[in-house]
């Protein structure tokens, strides 16, 4: 959830770190810092409360000179946004400074052992804990007590000088329990940069004679092309001209790097005026980025390159559970819908956070999928091992390449939907519950569907990003709609089956970058409750497209105006009745009814926008958020 940066090279460290930050706010906002190492082993440490702003402006009065340097932006966990939580935390007698993503749960303990030994804290963190236990184990070492690490064989692929720091930051994680991605400085080697992870990426960025750091690699865009994930456990040892990984029973890693894909471009802004509104309106390229070279009309089907199934073996699956958090879980949802109608296979949703802890009675021929857009999520991941363990084939379908959880399933699909920057997730979504269309198509043809029937979810899957397109043409109209119910604070989202999925999304959109109460509800079920809230000042956004269930809709559409409510309703073109019976309406392409989420989404996506930024909300870093929640 924070965001970590580091550099050693042969330029001003300050300069990537702040670069670096800025493109990882979107991670956490609430206070930021950085430590710079010179030459002669001066450190310099300017961290504050607040947006990474201050932190340059902090910069402006206190340069931060040297050619090495870590850089944290914050999502707090232990202890307020202050300046003083702010990371880097030093340990020791100021001889190491660390940056800390991640949870460690015996740190109270750690920190008592540590007081106990005359290490000073100051801070609230759990992270402080961490640089004190690296400097004890380094002064413990100079006071000639073994580590057990020192013998360690793979801390001889070292220059000599750097085996004791190593063995460490090996000795100080070994005490430590919890998650972690660890950046790390020495304030006798200026020209030494240390990395761990547990839990939490780390991405280094390879260049000639300067090495990058940081927890996400869309901010070495524009930096390096060629980076190298780090895998957990693992430790890597940077200097300007050499990196080695070490793990603790694999010694040596001998990784080479890989092409980094992000552009510099892709993580701009370009002419937009917010992330969220950018990859809104990237949603016709994401989807077809998602299909493309999947679909195959000879095969009246679509085929994924990384399953790593077999044919047969996926033929054997009786049952899917699908798992994710947030705008995933909704998207799992349409999943739900989509494959039961398309493969005739059942479905289970459930939230990560609940599977990981709810040891379900699974059947043998269950198939796990994991649903994420950033594959860092800490309860996805976590409910996804549990499935492995239980011995469950777990896929993933996944945005971020080199993701923890797309590391750690056994196959999966990537979505290509490109990075997503906008703390509520827009493109992601849609790409989701695409990639669900094609799976239940690829499932319907190993089992009963026709070519005939996989010919005809081709053709309407090709003509989707041209109806996505028209749906973006609603935007100005959606504007004033949202101008006019600007002031609401209570909103409902109402939908039926395939509808349903997409009312609680465009619900969960408003309460997340305008802070409007808003409940998505299957339409015909707000009967039981949620209708005590109608009034005058509630408006109802009901998903009303043509379908099996427009009808039916249309009946609790009366109902809301029965009783006053505002009725804004998304309808198609055929959808005249339901445009008579609504105060306001958006009309959006007709799609088949496994595709209407993709499209109806889209309004709701917008909607959203444009009510934040009319209540003068920060659309892309929403307060209290995370892009990615790596904590349980
Ligand atoms: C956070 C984000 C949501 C996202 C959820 C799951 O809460 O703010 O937008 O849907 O995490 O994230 P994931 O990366 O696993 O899809």
């Amino acid at each position: 959830m924070c965001g970590i940066v580091g550099y050693v090279g042969y330029r001003p460290a300050a300069d990537f770190l702040l670069k670096g930050l800025r493109r990882l706010e979107y991670r956490g906002y609430d206070s930021a810092g950085l430590a710079t190492l010179d030459d002669a082993g001066r450190l310099t440490i300017v961290k504050c409360a607040g947006r990474i702003d201050a932190l340059a402006a902090r910069l402006r009065q206190t340069p931060a000179p040297g050619r090495t340097g870590i850089g944290h932006t914050r999502w707090a966990t232990h202890g307020p946004a202050t300046d003083q939580n702010a990371h880097p935390h030093l340990g020791g007698n100021q001889q190491v400074a660390i940056v800390h993503n991640g949870v460690i749960d015996n740190y109270r303990h750690v920190r008592e052992r540590l007081e106990m030994q005359g290490y000073r804290f100051v801070s609230a963190t759990d992270s402080e804990a961490i640089a004190h236990a690296i400097a004890a184990q380094l002064e413990q070492a100079a006071e000639g007590v073994a580590s057990g690490w020192a013998a360690d064989a793979a801390l001889e692929n070292l220059p000599v000088e750097l085996r004791p720091l190593a063995a460490a930051v090996r000795g100080a994680l070994a005490r430590l329990h919890g998650t972690y991605g660890l950046a790390i400085l020495f304030r006798e080697y200026p020209q030494v940069l240390m990395a761990a992870r547990l839990g939490s990426p780390l991405v280094v960025g390879v260049a000639r004679g300067e090495h990058f750091l940081a927890s996400d690699a869309n901010s070495l865009a524009g930096h390096a092309d060629k980076i190298v994930y780090l895998a957990d456990r693992e430790l890597a040892v940077l200097t300007p001209d050499s990196l080695h990984v070490l793990h603790p029973e694999r010694g040596l890693v001998a990784r080479g790097p890989q092409q980094l894909t992000v552009t510099a471009e892709d993580v701009e802004l370009g002419p937009y005026s917010h992330y969220m509104l950018k990859e809104i309106f990237e949603q016709p390229e994401t989807l077809q980025n998602t299909m493309r070279g999947r679909l195959s009309r000879e095969e009246a089907s679509a085929h994924f390159g990384g399953l790593n199934l077999s044919p047969r073996q996926l033929r054997r699956v009786e049952r899917f559970v699908l798992t994710g958090c947030g705008t995933s879980w909704h998207a799992a949802l349409v999943g739900e819908y989509v494959i039961e109608e398309l493969a005739r296979i059942p479905v289970e949703v459930e939230y990560a956070s609940e599977l990981r802890y709810r040891n379900p009675p699974l059947h043998n021929n269950t198939l796990v999928f994991a649903i994420t857009q950033s594959g860092e999520t800490a309860d996805t991941l976590a409910a996804l091992r549990e499935m492995k363990r239980q011995g469950h084939p777990t896929l993933a379908i996944c945005n971020v390449v080199g993701s923890s959880i797309a590391q750690e399933a056994d196959g999966g699909i990537y979505m290509h939907a490109g990075p997503e920057i906008g703390v509520a997730s827009t493109k992601a979504f849609t790409s989701q519950c695409l990639a669900l269309v094609m799976l239940g198509l690829y499932f319907g043809r190993l089992r009963h569907l026709s070519h005939a029937q996989g010919m005809r979810i081709i053709e309407h899957l090709l003509g989707l990003p041209d109806q996505v397109r028209r749906a973006l043409e609603t935007d100005v109209q959606v504007r004033q709609i949202a101008a006019k119910y600007q002031h609401c604070a209570n909103f409902l989202y109402l939908g039926r089956q395939y509808n349903f999925p997409t009312a609680l999304e465009g619900a969960l959109k408003l309460k997340e970058i305008s802070y409007v109460h808003a409940q998505g509800y299957p339409a015909a079920e707000m009967k039981h409750g949620p209708i005590a809230l109608v009034d005058e000042q509630t408006p109802s956004v009901f998903l009303v497209p043509q379908g099996q269930v427009f009808d039916k809709v249309l009946a609790n559409m009366e109902e809301i105006k029965a009783r006053g409510g505002p009725v804004i309703a998304v309808t198609c073109e055929q959808g005249n009745r339901a445009a008579d019976l609504a105060d306001d309406v958006i009309v959006i392409p007709s799609v088949e009814d496994y595709l209407q989420p993709i499209v109806s989404v889209v309004p709701l996506q917008l909607l959203a926008y444009h009510i934040a930024v009319l209540r003068g909300c920060d659309v892309d870093k929403p307060r209290n958020l995370a892009k990615s929640v790596t904590v349980e």
